[in-house]
């Protein structure tokens, strides 16, 4: 992938309304339910970022007809849980740690091997968390000795259902689990330290795929039962959203509507820690499509104030972290953050990555084991690197909007993974940004 270099000229404000692309969980997850369904799914608003088209083009190398994308419009052509076909190669998951961990659960219930591998990033994220609990479930898969890919999953294995409590609040390894437990006799029971995105329950709900939800924290599904095709309207990615929600907070004189956006309410942290700091932040024509919550977000400048970010809603929050510290930087006072080690284990280590950003931007920021302290001031302008983590370069972008001078953001092609045009709608909305290719 060629590199790119991003900066943002200071000053402005947002404003207009705009849509942001679909929801990137949600796309991954209707390729693969749509895949091992029987009949057709249709999906609208899929995201085309490079971590969904990772998925699709990994069920295609197993046999799936699969129409598009075309301006989001998907059709997938089900081949039912047992007519997936070995692909020939590795398949390549690229960048997306939701491709890897998803799949890796109902590969194991496969007839065929597989071999799943990464960018460089992504071969240095864990995996022992998936591979761990599905051993337990009778897979077999075999990882590097530091517990990372490539996986080599074995197919032709015999998986039982278990009892899980989740070691780490993680909605990839509670799907893994649930995907696995589609292949597995019995029962497959996964209890969470903490609520985590639940879309996998609510689409195997929309196939027709029964689950007992036991209380707020607890989900089982029997294995063995048909998923059956359907339609699946996409919403905007809150997580997109998030960029956006910051840089009109920050800039004086926003005002702007993001439409048609997710708010699941396991999703919605960012929307509370903002409102907490004095965001301005109306949810505005709330609906339900394809059995998720649905908004449009009027967002418009308010002064924020630091807060202590309460642990309860970090894994409501966890992918809004960067942009939050962004509201943090140009926030009166001092922010602090515990109980978010997991930020050190995604794209990037993002509580070290986003401290040197701001200390390169003049804002004092102490990283913690689990978290950060950021002190509210004048952000000057600079040059930030990114390493490669796509809402990383997508925070400092907005973080311009409050900038003495230009902020350059190196090492963000991969931008692209989640949000392909951000470049475009971020012009649309009113950020003064350039392209250039090259460190
Ligand atoms: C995701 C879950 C989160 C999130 C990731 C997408 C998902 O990861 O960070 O971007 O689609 O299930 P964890 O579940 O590992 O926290």
């Amino acid at each position: 992938m060629t590199n790119l270099t991003l900066t943002a000229e200071p000053g402005g404000a947002l404003g207009g309304r705009l849509r942001v692309p679909g929801d990137k969980s949600i796309s991954h997850r209707a390729i693969m339910l749509g895949a091992l369904a029987e009949g057709t799914t249709t999906i609208t608003g899929f995201l085309e970022g490079e971590d969904c088209l990772a998925t699709l083009r990994a069920f295609r190398a197993m046999g799936v007809r699969i129409d598009g994308p075309d301006q989001g419009r998907v059709t997938v052509h089900g081949v039912g849980l047992h007519g997936l076909r070995a692909p020939t190669g590795a398949l390549d998951m690229g960048n997306s740690g939701t491709s890897m961990r998803l799949m890796s659960g109902l590969l194991a219930g496969q007839a065929f091997d597989t071999v799943l591998s990464g960018d460089a990033s992504l071969n240095r994220r864990p995996m022992r968390r998936v591979t761990e609990p599905l051993a337990l479930m009778g897979a077999r898969i075999e990882a590097t000795e530091a517990g990372t890919a490539p996986l080599r999953i074995h197919g032709g294995r015999r998986l039982s259902g278990i009892d899980y409590p989740l070691p780490m609040a993680s909605a990839q390894v509670k799907s893994c689990l649930l995907l696995a437990g589609l292949y597995a006799a019995g029962i497959t029971r996964i209890a969470e330290p903490a609520p985590t995105r639940d879309h996998t329950e609510r689409m195997l709900e929309g196939f027709a795929y029964p689950l007992v939800r036991e209380g707020g924290r607890t989900v089982a599904i029997a294995g063995g039962g048909t998923l059956l095709g359907t339609e699946i309207d996409v919403p905007a990615d809150i997580s997109s959203a998030a960029f956006f929600l910051v840089g009109a907070s920050i800039a004086p004189g926003s005002d702007l509507l993001l439409e048609h956006v997710g708010v699941n309410p396991t999703r919605t942290g960012v929307l509370d820690i903002l409102r907490l700091m004095g965001a301005d932040i109306e949810m505005l024509n709330p609906r339900l499509a394809g059995g998720e919550p649905v908004a449009d977000l009027r967002v418009r400048h308010a002064p924020l104030h630091g807060v202590q970010i309460p642990e309860c809603l970090v894994p409501l929050a966890i992918d809004e972290f960067p942009a939050l510290f962004i509201a943090a930087a140009c926030a009166e006072g001092i922010t602090v953050l515990t109980g978010a080690e997991e930020l050190r284990l995604k794209e990037s280590d993002r509580i070290q990555v986003m401290a040197d950003g701001l200390t390169a931007l003049g804002i004092a920021a102490g990283p913690t084991t689990d978290g950060i302290v950021i002190r509210g001031g004048a952000l000057s302008g600079g040059t930030v690197d990114s390493r490669g983590d796509h809402r990383i370069a997508m925070s400092f972008a907005m973080a311009a909007l409050r900038a003495g001078d230009p902020v350059s953001i190196r090492d963000c092609a991969n931008v692209d993974t989640s949000f392909p045009d951000f470049v475009a709608l971020a012009r649309a909305a009113g950020l003064k940004l350039a392209v250039r290719e090259g460190a």
